[in-house]
């Protein structure tokens, strides 16, 4: 299986800190947001990574995080000119998926929590889509999932006025190979984006659409907005900090998951001695 990590969008709700750089690239407490998504991508076994970026924080992107080898994955880059909808990233990567199943995750979206991993390599194995319900507060921001008395999904709203429940879509999804022609079937909604839960739809009414409900002991955050960002990053210190262990560190998963050995982890933590950041690469080296 191959991943897609989408980190274009405009970022308009976190204006001004978004004007000279991608939101994506914004920290997250100790680490560049989009560590986060493609920490879950490698936890979930995946080692061949497309990153979709706007035209013009694409080089940023690059400087950032290279060809992926210093993590034994291989990154690769394509661009979204426009904002033009989530599903849209199926469309752009479709050659570099060259017909092979996806997991789709948005780059201002955390996951973390124990088993993660575990669950999900899981849920790579299965054929049609599968994505997650996670209970929030405030479920008209989002994807919202309806369910019938005996708990099936029903149907799946976008950003609804009057929510059905209180679970909605995070941003990682897992699809088959079909995904990229399915999308192709859609029609931009009004907004002008082709929407990613007009493809669930589909998805669902097929028969085909798993949603597992992500338990309390897993936890997703959205960074879209200041308070939402800000929120993330005392979540994460608040963690990192009880723990004494950092979450999402690339380096971390890549060495635990045996795609680099000590000594490629020793370089990498060699060439940030002076944040703490490779302080910690050493102490797993013990
Ligand atoms: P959003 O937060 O919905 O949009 P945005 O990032 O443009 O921000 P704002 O609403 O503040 O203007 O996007 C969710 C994620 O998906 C985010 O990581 C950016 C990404 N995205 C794209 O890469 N391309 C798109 O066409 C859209 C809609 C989002």
């Amino acid at each position: 299986m191959k991943g897609i990590v989408l980190a274009g969008g405009s970022g308009t709700r976190l204006h001004p800190l978004t004007i000279p750089t991608s939101k994506q690239l914004l920290p997250v407490y100790d680490k560049p947001m989009i560590y986060y998504p493609i920490g879950t991508l490698m936890l979930a076994g995946i080692k061949e990574i497309l990153i979709i970026t706007t035209p013009h924080e694409l080089d940023q992107f690059q400087r950032l995080l290279l060809d992926g080898s210093q993590w034994g994955v291989r990154l690769s880059f394509a661009t979204q000119a426009n904002p033009e909808g989530l599903a849209q990233a199926l469309l752009i990567g479709e050659t570099f998926l060259g017909g092979e199943p996806v997991a789709l995750i948005l780059g201002d979206n955390i996951f973390f929590g124990p088993g993660m991993g575990k669950s999900l390599s899981r849920t790579q194995q299965r054929s049609g889509a599968t994505i997650f319900a996670y209970e929030v507060e405030n479920p008209s921001d989002f994807g919202v999932v309806e369910f019938d008395s005996s708990g099936r999904v029903v149907s799946i709203e976008e950003k609804p006025a009057s929510p059905k429940s209180n679970f909605i879509v995070p941003g990682l999804y897992f699809y088959d190979a079909e995904a990229p022609a399915l999308t192709r079937t859609l029609e931009p909604s009004p907004r002008g984006e082709l929407e990613i839960t007009d493809l669930h739809m589909i998805y669902l009414d097929r028969g085909l659409l798993q949603v597992e409900i992500l338990d309390q002991s897993q936890t997703w955050l959205d960074t879209g907005t200041i308070d939402s960002l800000h929120g993330a990053a005392e979540i994460v210190f608040g963690i990192e900090k009880r723990l004494g262990k950092k979450i999402n560190v690339p380096e971390e998963i890549a060495w635990k998951m045996g795609f680099i050995d000590d000594e490629q982890l020793r370089a990498q933590a060699d060439k940030y001695l002076k944040s703490g950041y490779g302080d910690y690469l050493h102490s797993l080296l013990g």
